[in-house]
Parts: structure tokens; C-alpha cells; sequence
């Protein structure tokens, strides 16, 4: 595995017990910005001496090249050992050039443009001196009030597991020592976006058969992709915060999984032990924590101050230290630090790479391949030939559309709607007023007026609303997500005031949208776009590229619908409607149902495309057999398009209950005007498993029942049976 020429376990050998402890803890940069003797803040808190700190293997949160290089070369004189420190950031939707949030991302139903965006970010990150990030966020969530919603894939275990696959693969590259690429890391094992009630950090309380089929599966996942590092969730899970829990940590993921990689806590989560209530002092986290094979500590001092009391007292062995350490050396090896402690950071690299026009075309991509249009009523796309247009709402102007999680990507930097649009009708008179903000408990409507006069006296309005991006990401937690009531007021008078109008969305999560989805004449969803958004909305508000995006996520009629998601359970009670085949709907609210407002996998396009027919190469299908499914599509419509043709399953009768639909694959596929396609999907026995009662994951023989379509819109469904 080692690439480095250095020999590990010699390297080993000749370290003390602390340099070996050492190498498992991890600091925030400004720990090494400043000496020791200097520092009066964090460092001094946890009692680091100078000789401690030249110790440490790895850092967090610094700032580019330059100051990277600065550390490294001060540590190599310092440490004995010259071993290099590792360089961590949270690097989630770009470094610097900045792609849609994930939840966006995940609307594109395009991994290989997942990939293409990650490992962009991982080239201008790797530049800046980052050879570790900690992402893909694998958070399985059904909860759009959790701020942290906008780092998932959204509400499917499948889509989340095939995005964060791309996300390993984009990051890392295939081979960790060449020149832009950086480790990956799996986060946070397990189930952190359970939290009861969306509130972050809370507790998560799941059986175990929810456990297995949704959360699990995308970590799994990553890890089987060669994901370099897991990082345990905040939450307790059963009772026991993760970092601590021997069951996630050490039956599930070392002893069923089988791996052998670095593990690194959450910020301060072993201190966060003692909050919790599971540890009495700092000595006992770092006990539980090592015990259960984290063999990093992020934040807490823990290890620094108590392993070596430890290892003395015999709770654990030199043995049990080394095999951790190794694991961090390992993974310093891995990424060639023996030979380029640097990893090729250098200024003129960052110069070269942040905001290139390469990156810029990609960053644009994702944004356009990610927009959901909607509704459109026929207003879009807008015509370019337009004399006078009104870009109205608190995100006409703005380059606070980047998202949260930014890293170090510049809201200056970011294309706002306005100037997007300006580039298209560089001869227009562009008109525009904010009318109201976006901000949380804001209820002035005073500038709504002033708005309403000047969409009166354009041709067309763009109006974007939403919710500001301070709202969105860690702690960061609404309990009312409807679109603000200034909001709404502005969209009603002004959608009254210009039939013309064209809603552009900017939001983290899935917001309520009841009360203007009925109003506005079209509404396209930008989710948080970043650097090229506003340059991508205005390509697609003109019809320059066509919507292709379908929902990552349900987006509720109600908060009070909350979770509602597109894979309920079936139930003893179900409610019938019409001839539709998925009767399965679970008991429902008298007020307004339990069917979302948009539902996971829906989304418009300005062409219009046919599922003309589907059929299955067989109607029985033994275990070691695939069946294969057919889809044809056309796309009838008079313009070029893409369509994301989507394969869901039923399991007809099983010994657990099963979701009504559950997606099991997809593909993106483009269509010119009048151009029909086949999409050919198999099915496999693995496809058609579930956890059952045993604990086990099995397929059982009878009936299921596959279509196509999206949700509670199937096109076609056939039945199928397993044969045992
Ligand atoms: C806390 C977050 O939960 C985690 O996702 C992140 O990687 C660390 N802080 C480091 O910034």
C-alpha cells in the first residue's frame, strides 16, 4: 500500500509512546501559526508544550499554500522525526471555485458530473496545500428542518449511495500521491441526519432494520470505494454517542465491514463525551474512544493528555497504539508525504487553478444539469429579445448564493442574477429592487410597493426568493420552513402585477412553497448554485440550456407533513386513489394529505418527453440470474433535452413491510427534438434484498413489481417473480 520510501515500521520503532500519541491527535491550524509560549488562547487551554506541539500529525482549517508551507517546514525542523503533518479541510461543494451544495448536485442524477465537480475541487484544494477532506457527507435525512440537509444527496439511500461513491472517486483520484488529488473521508458514521426533530447534534433513535436499509448502505458504499478515512457522527445512536459506541464503531464497521483505515473524531467529540453524560472525565473519553478504535482525536487534547496514563496503567497496549499510528503513517505514505511533505502546493498552482475558466465551466454545468424546473406555465424559457426586465427579491444582486460550507470560495467572486442575465441582454434596461429580505423574523413589506411598480413597467420579472445561506449547514436548524410571509407577499403582488413572471428559488433544504406554487406562472429551483449561478439560472431562464434536474428531495405541502418522503411503508389502512398501482399510502392528515408539495424525482423540462413502453426479457428470475428491463422514450417535444429515466421496485409480499416504491436505478439520458432511445437496466438478485428479523440481509422468493416514472407518477409497472 505504502508508496513512500521510508520504511514505516522502522519509523516506528524508534519513536517514543508520545510521538506516537502524537500522531494521533489532531489541531486547528492557529495552534501552529503561533509558538507556544505565545499562544494564549486554545493551545495553552489544552496544555500543549512547545515539544508537544511538534509533535502532532495532523491540522485542520489553514489558510492556502502559503501558510501550509509555513507549518510544514517549521514542524519538519522541530519534530525529531520529521515526519509531515497532515493537512485537513472541509472541503464539501468546491475549494474556491464553488459547484451547487450536494443536495443540489444530488438533483443532476449525473455521477460522473459529481466526479468531474469533486475532483475539480480537489485539484484547487490540493493546491492550496489540503491533501484530506472531510467529505463525502453520507447522512442519510429525511428531515428538511436539519440544517446539515444541504450536505446530503438527498432523501434516497441508492442516489446517496452512488453520488458519494462519485464524490470518493472525484476526490481521490486513483492514485492518492499524484498532483491533485486528496484522501476522502466517510462522515459520520452513523445516522447523524436522524437527529430527532431535524434539531442537530440530537438524539437518534432508529430500529435496526431502518438502520441497515437506508443509512448504512452509503457509507458502506464509500468504504468498499476506497474511501481513506471515517469520521464518527456527534450523535448518540441507541443510546451511546458513536465515537464511543462499540457496536457502530467496532462490530459493524470493523469486524462486519472489515476496515482497517484511519478513523478521526468529530471536532471536540470526545470532550463532547462528558456533555453527553457517557464519560466522567477526560480520561475516561479518551478510554472509551481508543477502545473503540478512534484512532484520531480531533479538538479535545484527550489523547495528548491521557493515552500514555493509559497505556502505563495496562488499560491498553503499545501494541493497540502502534496499530493506530500505523494507520496514520500508512495514509501519509500513501499520499507521497515521505518525498513532498508539500503534496505540490504551491502558490503559482492556486493562482493558475482558483476561479479558471475550466472550473468555471464545470462549476456552471453542475449548476444548470442541478435547477428543477418546477412549474412553468409557459412563461419560460423567456425570450432574449426583450427591451426592459425587472430582477426583483433578496437574491437579485447577490453573490451570498454560494451556500454554506463554502471552504474559502468568495461571495465576490460569484456570478449574481443579475449580471447573468445582463450578459444575455446586454442592450436591455434592467430594473430591480430587492422588496423585501430574506432574513429570519424579518416582516417588513415596506419595499414591496416600489418592487410591484417596477415589475408593472417591465416586459418580464425574474423574482428570487428563498432563504438566506446563514440559515442553512451545521447548527443551523429551522423549525418552520415555509418561504418567509414578506416573501410570499412580494411573490403574490408581484406575479398579480406581471403575468410575466418567473420565480428563481435560492434555499438549502426543501422549503414550503404552498400559497405561491399556485400563483407564480413558473418556478425553477436553484438551491444554493454557487460560483456560476447566477450565470447558469440565466441560461436556463432563456432557454440556453433546458432543465434537467428532478428532485433530490420531497418538498412538503406543510411542515406538519414532516418527514415526508417518496419510499413511505406500506400500511394495514392504505387509501385508494383511482387505478393508481401504489395504494400503499399510509394513514393521512385530514388538512392536506400526506403526498408532498413536489415529490423526490420530479422535475420539468421545456420539451416534453413520452415513456412509450417497457418490457422485461423474462418474467421469472432465479438467484443467480439478471432480468433485464427496457424503457422507451422519446422526446416529443420541438427542442433538444435531457431526461432522467428513473427504475423503482415493489416487493409484493415479504416478511417485513416494504416501501411502496424504491429506487434501484437510473439513468440520464439526452434526446434531440423527435428522438427516441431505449434504456436498457438489470436487475439482480442483491437489488431485491432486505434486512429481515433474523438480522440478516436476504431476498425472499414471490411477486415484485417494477416501473418507471418517479414517485407517486409511474408511467408503466410489471410484475416479476423470484423463484427460489
Ligand atoms: C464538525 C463537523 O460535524 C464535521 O463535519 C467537520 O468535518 C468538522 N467539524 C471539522 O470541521
Amino acid at each position: 500500500m505504502s508508496k513512500s520510501s521510508v520504511d514505516l515500521k522502522k519509523l516506528l520503532s524508534q519513536m517514543t509512546i508520545d510521538e506516537k500519541i502524537g500522531q494521533l491527535v489532531e489541531l486547528n491550524a492557529e495552534f501552529f501559526i503561533k509558538s507556544a509560549s505565545e499562544v494564549t488562547g486554545p493551545a495553552t487551554s489544552f496544555g500543549f508544550s512547545e515539544h508537544g506541539l511538534s509533535t502532532i500529525g495532523s491540522t485542520l482549517n489553514f489558510n492556502g499554500a502559503r501558510e501550509m508551507r509555513a507549518i510544514q517546514a517549521k514542524h519538519l525542523e522541530n519534530d525529531r522525526n520529521k515526519i509531515p503533518m497532515l493537512f485537513a479541510m472541509d472541503v464539501i461543494h468546491g475549494y474556491k471555485t464553488l459547484y451547487p451544495i450536494p443536495l443540489s448536485l444530488g438533483c443532476s442524477f449525473d455521477p460522473e458530473l459529481m466526479k468531474e465537480c469533486c475532483s475539480m475541487a480537489a485539484s484547487e484544494a490540493s493546491a492550496a496545500g489540503v491533501q484530506l477532506t472531510f467529505a463525502p457527507m453520507l447522512d442519510f435525512c429525511r428531515e428538511p428542518r436539519w440544517g446539515r440537509v444541504m450536505e446530503t444527496c438527498g432523501e434516497d439511500a441508492y442516489l446517496n449511495s452512488v453520488m458519494g461513491v462519485a464524490q470518493v472517486k472525484g476526490y481521490q483520484g486513483d492514485d492518492l500521491s499524484e498532483e491533485g488529488n486528496i484522501a476522502a473521508s466517510v462522515k459520520h458514521l452513523a445516522a447523524y441526519g436522524g437527529a430527532e426533530g431535524g434539531r442537530d447534534y440530537n438524539t437518534v433513535e432508529l430500529s435496526e432494520h431502518i438502520l441497515r436499509e437506508f443509512y448504512l448502505p452509503a457509507y458502506k458504499a464509500c468504504i468498499d470505494a476506497g474511501a481513506k478515512l471515517v469520521m464518527p457522527s456527534f450523535n448518540n445512536l441507541g443510546g451511546v454517542p458513536a465515537t464511543a459506541n462499540p457496536w457502530i464503531m467496532k462490530k459493524i464497521l470493523r469486524e462486519e465491514w472489515g476496515y482497517d483505515g484511519l478513523v478521526v473524531s468529530d471536532y471536540a467529540a470526545l470532550r463532547e463525551l462528558m456533555n453527553h453524560g457517557v464519560t466522567g472525565s477526560l480520561k475516561e473519553s479518551a478510554e472509551v474512544a481508543f477502545r473503540n478504535e478512534c484512532d484520531v482525536e480531533m479538538m479535545s487534547g484527550a489523547y495528548y493528555k491521557h493515552l500514555h496514563e493509559l497505556i502505563d496503567e495496562g488499560v491498553f497496549s503499545e501494541d493497540e497504539l502502534d496499530r493506530s499510528v500505523m494507520r496514520m503513517l500508512e495514509l501519509k505514505a500513501e499520499l507521497g508525504l515521505f518525498d513532498d511533505p508539500y503534496h505540490m502546493a504551491s502558490e503559482e498552482k492556486e493562482r493558475e487553478l482558483f476561479y479558471c475558466e475550466k472550473h468555471r465551466e464545470i462549476a456552471r454545468r453542475a449548476a444548470e444539469e442541478s435547477a428543477v424546473l418546477l412549474k412553468n406555465n409557459g412563461v419560460l424559457p423567456l425570450s432574449d429579445k426583450i427591451k426592459k426586465i425587472a430582477v426583483i427579491g433578496p437574491f437579485r444582486d447577490t453573490g451570498a448564493i454560494n451556500g454554506f460550507w463554502t471552504c474559502c470560495g468568495d461571495k465576490n467572486y460569484a456570478v449574481t442574477v443579475t449580471e447573468g442575465i445582463r450578459e444575455i441582454l446586454p442592450e436591455a434596461e434592467i430594473v430591480g429592487a430587492d422588496g423585501v429580505s430574506a432574513k429570519l423574523g424579518e416582516s417588513s413589506t415596506d419595499g414591496i410597493d416600489e418592487a410591484v411598480r417596477l415589475a408593472e413597467s417591465a416586459e418580464a420579472v425574474v423574482l428570487c426568493v428563498g432563504e438566506a445561506q446563514d440559515y442553512i449547514g451545521e447548527a443551523r436548524c429551522i423549525a418552520d420552513i415555509t418561504l418567509s410571509a414578506p416573501q410570499r407577499e412580494l411573490v403574490r403582488r408581484v406575479c398579480e402585477a406581471n403575468p410575466n413572471t418567473a420565480v428563481l428559488l435560492f434555499n438549502g433544504r426543501p422549503i414550503v412553497l404552498t400559497g405561491i406554487a399556485d400563483v407564480a406562472p413558473a418556478m425553477l429551483e436553484m438551491f444554493f448554485p454557487g460560483t456560476e449561478g447566477g450565470r447558469a439560472a440565466a441560461n436556463l431562464l432563456f432557454g440556453r440550456v433546458n432543465p434537467s434536474g428532478k428532485l433530490s428531495m420531497s418538498f412538503p405541502k406543510h411542515v406538519g407533513q414532516i418527514p415526508v418522503y417518496y419510499n413511505r411503508t406500506m400500511t394495514g389502512r392504505p387509501k385508494r386513489q383511482g387505478d393508481d398501482v401504489f395504494e400503499g399510502y399510509t394513514s393521512s392528515y385530514m388538512d392536506c394529505g400526506i403526498l408532498p408539495l413536489y415529490f423526490f424525482g420530479e422535475g420539468l423540462s421545456y420539451t416534453k418527453f413520452i415513456y412509450e413502453e417497457m418490457s422485461l426479457d423474462r418474467r421469472e428470475m432465479g438467484e443467480s440470474d439478471t432480468l433485464a428491463v427496457s424503457v422507451t422514450v422519446r422526446n416529443a417535444g420541438e427542442r433538444a433535452g435531457k431526461e432522467v429515466v428513473q427504475l423503482y421496485l415493489r416487493d409484493l409480499v415479504s416478511s417485513t413491510v416494504r416501501p411502496v416504491q424504491e429506487l434501484i436505478a437510473f439513468e440520464k439520458i439526452a434526446l434531440e427534438a423527435g428522438e427516441r432511445r431505449t434504456v436498457r437496466f438489470e436487475i439482480s438478485e442483491p437489488m431485491l434484498r432486505l434486512w429481515n428479523f433474523e438480522n440478516k440481509f436476504v431476498s425472499e422468493k414471490g411477486d415484485f413489481l417494477v416501473s418507471v416514472g418517479y414517485a407517486d407518477h409511474m408511467y408503466f409497472s410489471e410484475k416479476f417473480t423470484l423463484v427460489k
